[in-house]
C-alpha cells in the first residue's frame, strides 16, 4: 500500500500582511516592520545580534559579497568573466571583512589558508564559507540529474547527493549550488539536463531527496553541506527554450508547475535559494519582492539566505529594471536577495545607500542576519575549519563505495526505449560486435554538464566498459568511430560499414556532445546531428541488427535509421562509470528499469512538449479527427516515447485500474489499484505510475498528472497488485485565488506504465457535508 507523500497537502499560509504592505510603506515604517521580525526570518540570536551591533556598514555589505575563488580558479571557465582580482587584492579584501565566502575553488589546503586570514586577521573574525557547483558529484561523477531522475527513486537521489557531499566536504566545500529543481517543459533549453525533467510531482520528490542527501540530518556535521535550491524561479519556462530568456507565465502556472519543487526543498530544510536570471512577466527574479519575500519567506517560512546567480542582481540594469548598479543593488536587496554573487555591487553601493537613507539599515541587517544564521547552523562559528580536514580526501574521495554507487546509479538511469524481438540483452560471449560512432571510445563526453571538478582520466568509456565485460571475448569487439559528433570524418562511413558487415550485431553510440546541453547551450533542433544520422543510415543499410546507445542531455527527436533500429537505449550522461554501467545493461548483468522524466516528441517543432498539458476546446480524439483540431499538419500529437515510458527485460501487463468506491467522501479515502503480471521470461523492476485527471474545474486541468508511483519487482509469471490511497488532499490543485484546494466533482484515475497508456476510471469527490 503506498501512502501519498504529503507534498501537495500544503497548507499555504496567508501572505504576511506586513511584507505585502511593505512595498507601499514609507521606509521608516518598513524598517520598523523588519525590526519586529517577519515570518520566514531566522530566530533571533543574541550572538548574531551582538556581532551585527559591532559591524560597520562596509563589514555588513562584506557579509553579502560572494566572490569566485580567483586564487583557485577552477570555476572561472564556466561563467562569463566579469572581474579580475589579484591574489593580493583578494587577501586584502578578506582581511578587511569585505568577503563572505568564495566559490568554485577546491582543495583543503588553499581553503584553510584563506580561512586563517578571515579568522586571524579580520576585525570580527567571521568565517568565510566555501561554495561550489557540485551538481552530480565531484571527483566521482554520478549520472546527470535528468538521467538519474529516470530511476524514479528518491532513495537513490538522496544517496548520490550524500555521496557528492561526502566528497565535496572532504575537499573543502561547505555549500553546493544544487539541487537545480527547475521544471523544464521545453527540451530546446539546454539546462533541462541539470534538473528532474518536466513533472512537478517527480521534481518535488527528488528536490526534497537531494536536499536531504546534501544536508544530511545535522548541517553542523563536517561531512554535510548546505544545499541551494535553484534557480528561483521559472527559469525552465524561458521563452522558446532559449537560455536566459524571459518567462511569460501566469501566476497559476508558476505556482502549479514551477514552484512546487522549491517549496518541497524548503520544507525539506534547504537553507539557501539562488534567484534566477530570467524575468517573469517583466519582473526579473532577483528584483522580485513577490517571489523572494511574499512567497518564499511569508508563505513558505524560509529562514535561510537568498543568493543571486552570478551577477543576476547587476543584470537588473540590462533588463531595464534598474537605472545603474547602485539602483540594482538597492532593488535586489529590498526585494529579498540577500547575497550578491560575483558582481561586487553590494559591497560597492550598500553602505552609501544606507547612509543616504535609500535603504533602511534594518533591511541590510536583515540580510546579514540571514547569512550569519546560515553560517552558524553550518557550525562555522564553532569550527571555522569544518570540512577543511587535510586527511578527509584520502578517506572519502573516489572510494570503492563511491564508484560502486556511480555504477549503480548508472544502471538505474538507463531507459530502454525500444527492444524489438528482445534483441537485448546480448549474450556476453560468442557474438562478433561492432561498436560504431563518436561515443564509442570517447572519454570527453561522459560526465555531462556541471562536472567541473571531475577527474576525466578516470571515466570509463563505452568501449572500455564493453571490453571489460567481454573479458576473453574482447577481441570480438571492433571499434570504429565512423563520424565526429557534428562533422563527418574522411573514410569514416566506409570503415564503419565494413566493420558492421563483419559483425553479428552493431552497437551505434551516437548523440549529443557534453556541451550541447547545460548552461547557455540551447538548441533549435533537438535531433541527432546530421553527420551521425548519415552514419546511422549507412550502417543500417548493411541489414545488421542495430542497438542505438544514445548519449544526450535532453529528450531528443529521433528519425530515420536511428528510430528504426531494433533497440534504442537512452543513456544520458552517466558519469564516471558510463561504460561499465551500460555494458552491465547491454549484456543483461543488470536489467533496465528507468522511465523517461521527459517526453520524447516526434519533432523539434512540437516544443514545448509535455504530457501534462490541458485539453483545449478542440482536442484531437483520434488519428482521423483532423479538421479544425489542436494539431500540426505534419505530425501526430502523440509522443514518440511518452513521459514515464521505459521497457524492462520482462513483459509486464497491466490489468484494469479499479477504484474502491465510486465516491470519495470529503474527509474520506479511496484506494486505486491495478494488478501487474510479468508475462516475460526475465525478472522486471516495473515502475507503476498513478495519474489523475479532474474533469470539470474552475480552471481547466491537465489531461493527466502524475500523483504517485511505485516500483515492484516481478519474477517471470509473477503477479502483484499495486495500490494507492487517495484522500482529498491528493486532489488539491491550484485555484483561481492562487491557493491549493480541492473541488468536489468528477475525477479519473489510472495506473499505467507511462503517461499515454491505460484507461481512466472515474470517481467522484463528494462535497463537504453541510
Ligand atoms: C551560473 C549558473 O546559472 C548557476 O547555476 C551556477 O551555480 C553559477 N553560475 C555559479 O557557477
Amino acid at each position: 500500500m503506498t501512502e501519498m507523500p504529503d507534498l501537495r497537502r500544503r497548507r499555504l499560509l496567508q501572505a504576511g500582511a506586513l511584507s505585502t504592505a511593505a512595498m507601499l510603506l514609507p521606509l521608516d515604517a518598513l524598517a520598523a516592520a523588519v525590526a519586529q521580525g517577519l515570518r520566514g526570518e531566522p530566530p533571533r540570536d543574541a550572538f548574531i545580534d551582538g556581532l551585527i551591533a559591532q559591524m560597520t556598514l562596509e563589514e555588513k555589505a562584506g557579509q553579502l559579497n560572494l566572490l569566485p575563488d580567483g586564487s583557485r580558479p577552477d570555476g572561472k571557465a564556466f561563467n562569463p568573466a566579469v572581474m579580475e582580482s589579484t591574489q593580493g587584492q583578494l587577501l586584502a579584501a578578506i582581511k578587511a571583512g569585505q568577503v563572505t565566502g568564495l566559490f568554485n575553488g577546491i582543495g583543503v589546503d588553499g581553503a584553510r589558508a584563506l580561512q586563517k586570514i578571515a579568522i586571524e586577521q579580520s576585525r570580527l573574525k567571521i568565517p568565510l564559507i566555501f561554495a561550489g557547483d557540485i551538481i552530480h558529484g565531484l571527483k566521482t561523477v554520478f549520472p546527470v540529474p535528468l538521467g538519474e531522475a529516470s530511476a524514479f527513486d528518491t532513495d537513490l537521489s538522496e544517496r548520490t547527493a550524500r555521496g557528492a557531499a561526502l566528497e565535496a566536504t572532504a575537499m573543502g566545500i561547505q555549500w553546493t549550488f544544487a539541487p537545480m529543481v527547475d521544471i523544464a517543459r521545453d527540451q530546446r533549453w539546454g539546462r533541462v539536463v541539470e534538473g528532474a525533467g518536466e513533472d512537478p510531482y517527480l521534481g518535488s520528490l527528488l528536490a526534497a531527496a537531494r536536499v536531504r542527501g546534501f544536508q544530511g540530518k545535522d548541517l553542523s556535521k563536517p561531512d554535510t553541506m548546505l544545499a541551494s535550491l535553484k534557480h528561483f524561479a521559472a527559469y525552465g519556462a524561458v521563452g522558446g527554450g532559449m537560455d536566459y530568456n524571459s518567462a511569460d507565465i501566469p501566476e497559476t502556472t508558476l505556482r502549479a508547475v514551477h514552484l512546487p519543487p522549491f517549496h518541497a526543498g524548503v520544507d525539506a530544510g534547504a537553507l539557501s535559494v539562488m534567484s534566477s536570471f530570467n524575468d517573469i512577466a517583466g519582473v526579473p527574479s532577483t528584483g522580485n519582492h513577490h517571489l523572494l519575500t511574499d512567497i518564499l519567506r511569508d508563505e513558505w517560512g524560509f529562514q535561510g539566505l537568498v543568493v543571486s546567480d552570478w551577477t543576476s542582481e547587476q543584470e537588473l540594469v540590462a533588463h531595464g529594471f534598474a537605472a545603474d548598479d547602485k539602483d540594482a543593488a538597492r532593488k535586489s536587496l529590498m526585494a529579498g536577495c540577500d547575497m550578491s554573487m560575483t558582481s561586487g555591487i553590494y559591497l560597492k553601493h550598500l553602505p552609501a545607500l544606507v547612509t543616504e537613507g535609500s535603504v533602511p539599515v534594518a533591511v541590510l541587517d536583515r540580510a546579514v542576519r540571514r547569512v550569519l544564521h546560515v553560517k552558524k547552523v553550518l557550525g562555522l562559528f564553532a569550527d571555522p575549519y569544518r570540512s577543511l580536514d587535510p586527511a578527509a580526501a584520502a578517506q572519502r574521495v573516489r572510494t570503492p563505495e563511491m564508484i560502486a554507487l556511480s555504477r549503480e546509479a548508472g544502471h538505474r538511469s538507463v531507459v530502454l526505449l525500444k527492444n524489438e524481438g528482445d534483441l537485448l540483452p546480448l549474450p556476453a560471449s560468442g557474438l562478433k560486435l561492432a561498436l560504431i560512432g563518436p561515443f564509442g571510445e570517447d572519454t570527453e563526453n561522459l560526465m555531462g554538464a556541471w562536472a567541473i571538478f571531475a577527474d576525466k582520466t578516470k571515466g570509463v568509456s563505452l568501449a572500455a566498459g564493453l571490453k571489460s565485460a567481454l573479458g576473453a571475448d574482447a577481441s570480438k569487439l571492433e571499434v570504429v568511430k565512423g563520424s565526429d559528433i557534428t562533422a563527418p570524418i574522411a573514410g569514416g562511413i566506409d570503415a564503419a560499414v565494413a566493420a558492421a558487415r563483419r559483425a553479428d550485431v552493431v552497437l551505434l553510440a551516437i548523440g549529443e556532445a557534453e556541451n550541447m546541453s547545460g548552461e547557455a547551450h540551447s538548441r533549435v533542433d533537438i535531433g541527432i546531428p546530421a553527420a551521425q544520422l548519415a552514419l546511422a543510415e549507412a550502417v543500417a543499410a548493411t541489414g545488421k541488427p542495430v542497438v542505438v546507445v544514445l548519449r544526450h542531455g535532453r529528450a531528443l527527436a529521433l528519425h530515420g535509421a536511428v528510430l528504426d533500429a531494433r533497440a534504442i537505449v537512452a543513456g544520458w550522461f552517466l558519469g564516471s562509470e558510463t561504460g561499465n554501467a551500460l555494458a552491465d545493461i547491454l549484456f543483461g548483468k543488470q536489467a533496465p528499469s528507468g522511465r523517461l522524466p521527459v517526453s520524447f516528441p516526434r519533432e523539434s517543432g512540437q516544443q514545448p512538449y509535455f504530457y501534462n498539458h490541458r485539453n483545449t476546446g478542440r482536442p484531437q480524439v483520434s488519428a482521423k479527427d483532423v479538421a479544425y483540431k489542436a494539431r500540426y499538419d505534419e505530425t501526430p500529437n502523440e509522443a514518440r516515447f511518452p513521459f514515464g515510458h521505459g521497457l524492462t527485460y520482462g513483459r509486464v501487463e497491466y490489468g484494469a485500474t479499479s477504484v474502491s468506491a465510486a465516491s470519495l467522501g470529503w474527509d474520506g479515502e479511496v484506494t486505486v489499484s491495478a494488478t501487474l503480471t510479468n508475462r516475460g521470461k526475465r525478472a522486471a523492476r516495473e515502475v507503476a505510475q498513478l495519474y489523475l485527471h479532474q474533469r470539470v474545474s474552475q480552471l481547466t486541468r491537465p489531461v493527466r498528472e502524475l500523483k504517485g508511483f511505485e516500483a515492484v519487482t516481478l519474477k517471470p509469471g509473477e503477479s502483484r497488485t499495486v495500490t494507492f490511497k487517495l484522500r482529498r488532499g491528493d486532489l488539491e490543485v491550484i485555484q483561481p485565488d492562487l491557493k491549493f484546494g480541492a473541488e468536489a466533482g468528477w475525477f479519473d484515475a489510472v495506473i499505467a506504465p507511462n503517461a499515454a497508456a491505460g484507461t481512466l476510471q472515474g470517481f467522484q469527490l463528494a462535497p463537504a457535508a453541510g
